[in-house]
């Protein structure tokens, strides 16, 4: 009996991707890797059955992968530089050591020459997966549609999105799009792949405060800006330093198609279209 498991299944997209896993394998192979005991329980009520590990701790994580056949490393949502490295590591080894046969990682979009610096600790996990003698599939997961939703209250407040992606286009998806390719390719078939996940629709920023428009009934406009000029902006409305950088380095970088794939392997992968950009914005306007 092949068991399956999950890390950072209380995530937001580990939680889709365990019930997404639900409709491909046998509930009773599936196990959900929580860091805190309470986050058991969701799990249990849904009939799943979870252990406990930290990517800080590889004991904890050899111990829970003791017995597993195919395991989702989810990447760790740790913004401190090299942090994810090390602890995607410690679950590779962790994995190697427990006798695993299969990873599945979730990277970035464009991972091999993506100039943005959340590239380096995806790059720098693909290698010791290259090296783990593990096999493995690369998710390279594109931009979450839902990451737009951070500035939308302020956009719906003001009239202005502010941005420094000039013409750039971002190939977004829903997270349960990326949530459901990753139970795809964990239930077996992929293995050895790398794969490139986008949007099968593209957009530029000025396109996204037009549908931000549409579905609002209020006027917004994107306000494009030199990435210096976008930083100071962000700093002046109380945005933390490191989310600035963090900012700065997504957006002045899809202006140069860090974010940008037109190739369809999601949807090829999930067997429908991807979520459309505008559907997911709908959403969150009326929820906002
Ligand atoms: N492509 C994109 O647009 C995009 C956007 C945001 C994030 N991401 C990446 O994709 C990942 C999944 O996205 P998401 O939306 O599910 O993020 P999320 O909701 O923040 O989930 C991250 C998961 O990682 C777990 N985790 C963090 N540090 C850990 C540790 N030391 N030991 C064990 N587990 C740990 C968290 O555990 P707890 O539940 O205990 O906190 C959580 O379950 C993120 O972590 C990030 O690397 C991608």
């Amino acid at each position: 009996m092949t068991k399956y498991l999950v890390t950072g299944a209380a995530g937001q997209l580990g939680q889709l991707v365990v019930d997404q896993l639900t409709t491909r394998v046998d509930k009773d192979d599936i196990i959900a890797l929580v860091r805190k005991p309470e986050q058991a329980d969701a799990f249990a009520a849904k009939g799943i059955a979870t252990r406990m590990g930290d990517y800080t701790d590889s004991a904890s994580l050899e111990t829970a992968l003791t017995g597993v056949d195919r395991v989702l490393l989810i990447s760790s949502n740790d913004m401190t530089p090299g942090a994810r490295e090390v602890h995607h590591g410690n679950v590779i080894n962790a994995a190697k050591k427990a006798g695993v046969g299969f990873i599945a990682y979730t990277s970035l979009l464009n991972a091999k020459d993506n100039p943005m610096h959340l590239g380096n600790d995806h790059r720098a996990t693909e290698d010791i997966l290259a090296n783990s003698g593990v096999a493995h599939t690369i998710l390279r997961n594109g931009w979450y549609t839902e990451n737009f939703g951070m500035g939308l209250a302020q956009a719906l407040e003001t009239g202005q999105h502010f941005g420094a992606s000039g013409d750039g286009k971002y190939s977004t998806a829903a997270r349960a799009d990326y949530a459901e390719a990753a139970a795809v390719v964990l239930a077996g078939g992929h293995d050895g792949q790398i794969l490139e996940l986008a949007g099968d629709d593209a957009f530029t920023l000025t396109d996204l405060a037009k549908t931000i428009s549409d579905a609002s009934g209020k006027n917004v406009a994107y306000v494009d800006m030199p990435v210096e000029a976008f930083g100071e902006a962000l700093k002046s409305a109380g945005v933390p330093e490191g989310f600035v950088m963090f900012m700065k380095d997504i957006d002045g970088n899809a202006a140069k198609g860090a974010l940008f794939n037109d190739d369809k392997v999601l949807s090829a992968l999930i067997g429908r279209p991807t979520t459309p950009y505008a559907e997911t914005l709908q959403a969150m306007v009326a929820q906002s």
